[in-house]
């Protein structure tokens, strides 16, 4: 056995140095170096692609449809991975804790009952993904668990059932037996992924890794990973809202625009196919306060609700609380409300809601966050079936967002009959005969005038 070394190792690049160092001069970050202990037999640049029966081809005669995708049976999913899951491929999912992705892992374990599937478990016994499963609700004989932490039992259990998926949860507690590091530290997690890696690529099994994040970021793993993967999702969401976002930021094999929606409910995540039906409430129509978006996150278009109470200041300063929207932008558009449409707010408290938890930095939202504003301030509701989706400057002009024929065909389809936008489009390409009225305005002022006329 090669002499036990230690190493420094970087928690967020995962740069090695010999020695501690407060600042690590590859990434920048500080603080992030720890010390490890590592017995190499073999490293990754050893074992990596080299087995030697893999020659060169002359490219336009490989096949590209020779490895079809693979359909994962969720919609939502194969929308994210860019049409289904590419054989060979590693997949990482990182979320924070509790955020659901076993629940996914497994959920699309139960679904693919026409694959065999290898659900590998380093957190839970078997008892406890069967009490999962049932709640779930889903059955799949050729789903195969195992509890298992050390990456040579592992692949002794792979040759053995030559799964066609496999699935590991988490790779946080892959133990590879010829380091001597614990699970979790950064040379453990390098060398499980990329031993993984080349199982995937020689056998052309797709893997999905699981990997936790934490808030800060602090919590080794994820972002080595990045580099090693084909494939990074990110699932997001607020742990005490029910929907969760599936977001590639790194895809080998697909665009990083698309995104999938989820609700966990009590028996595992449902795919919400049609996000703006669950992110407006038809029966918040006529109330003050209220005021629909249409956005777009990733490439896809949809609406949601924005809600805002504006109240008298119960103490000296008034309060700005935003959920889901930045509070900066909030301030800056108070401002502006203030003086180019002459509403006064200093002396007011305002609070804003976006449906559902969600975080949007779409700046298509301005011009809906100011209606709900002046909504609520006003207490008068905003025009029936109206909606918005317009930048709002400095300087009180509107201005124009992207995809602009896309979000009014959204918000047309919802059954909306008027989209407020930026007058400055030249020519706006809207195929057929949408019902919606296109309300073009310029300035905030203008906008605040055209919010109510209707009721007047
Ligand atoms: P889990 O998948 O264990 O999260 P992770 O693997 O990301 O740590 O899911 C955690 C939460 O989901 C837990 O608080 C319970 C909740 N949950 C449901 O609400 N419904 C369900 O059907 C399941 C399985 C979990
Ligand atoms: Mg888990």
């Amino acid at each position: 056995m090669a002499k036990a070394k230690t190493v420094f190792v970087c928690r967020s690049c995962g740069t090695e140095a010999p020695k501690w160092i407060g600042r690590c001069p590859s990434c920048g970050e500080w603080n992030t170096f720890t010390e490890e202990v590592v017995v190499r037999t073999s490293s990754i640049a050893e074992t990596h692609f080299s087995s030697g029966n893999v020659t060169p081809v002359r490219l336009h005669e490989v096949d590209p449809k020779s490895q079809p995708r693979l359909d994962t049976q969720t919609g939502e999913l194969n929308r994210v991975l860019g049409g289904g899951l590419v054989r060979g491929s590693v997949v990482l999912i990182g979320g924070e804790p509790g955020i659901g992705k076993s629940t996914l892992a497994l959920q699309v374990a139960l679904a693919m009952n026409n694959l065999k599937v290898l659900y590998i478990s380093g957190e839970e016994s078997v008892q406890q993904i069967r009490m999962r499963a049932d709640r779930i609700g889903r059955t799949n004989e050729n789903c195969y668990v195992l509890s298992e932490i050390s990456l040579q039992g592992i692949f002794t259990h792979l040759q053995n059932l030559q799964p066609d998926i496999l699935i590991i949860d988490s790779v946080q507690t892959l133990q590879d037996e010829t380091l001597e590091s614990s699970p979790g530290s950064i040379s453990q997690i390098r060398e499980c992924a990329g031993k993984l890696m080349k199982y995937a690529k020689e056998t052309s099994t797709p893997v999905f890794l699981i990997g936790h994040i934490t808030k800060d970021g602090t919590l080794a793993g994820p972002k080595i990973l990045e580099h090693i993967v084909d494939t990074v999702l990110l699932f997001e969401g607020d742990q005490h809202y029910l929907y969760r976002i599936l977001r590639a930021s790194k895809n080998r094999f697909g665009a990083t625009a698309e995104l999938g929606i989820f609700e966990m409910l009590h028996d595992g995540l449902r795919e919400v196919n049609n996000p703006s039906e669950v992110l407006i409430n038809k029966n918040n129509e006529g109330l003050s306060g209220i005021a629909t978006a249409a956005t777009i996150d990733g490439i896809r278009p949809f609406l949601i609700e924005v809600q805002a109470l504006v109240s008298t200041a119960a103490y000296g300063t008034p309060q700005r609380v935003s959920t889901g929207y930045d509070v900066r932008r909030l301030n800056m558009l108070l401002a502006v409300l203030e003086r180019k449409a002459g509403f006064k707010l200093a002396t007011r408290d305002v609070f804003l809601n976006l449906a559902g938890g969600l975080r949007v930095t779409d700046p298509a939202l301005d011009l809906a966050v100011i209606g709900a504003v002046l909504s609520s301030g006003v207490d008068k509701a905003i025009t029936k079936r109206m909606c918005f989706s317009a930048e709002v400057g400095l300087s009180g002009e509107i201005r124009p967002v992207g995809r602009i024929e896309n979000r009014i065909r959204e918000a047309g389809r919802l059954g909306f009959t008027g989209i407020m936008i930026s007058g400055a489009y030249e020519k706006i390409n809207m195929p057929g005969k949408e019902l919606i009225k296109v309300i073009k305005v310029n300035r905030v002022d203008e906008a605040v005038k055209k919010l109510f006329r209707e009721e007047e």
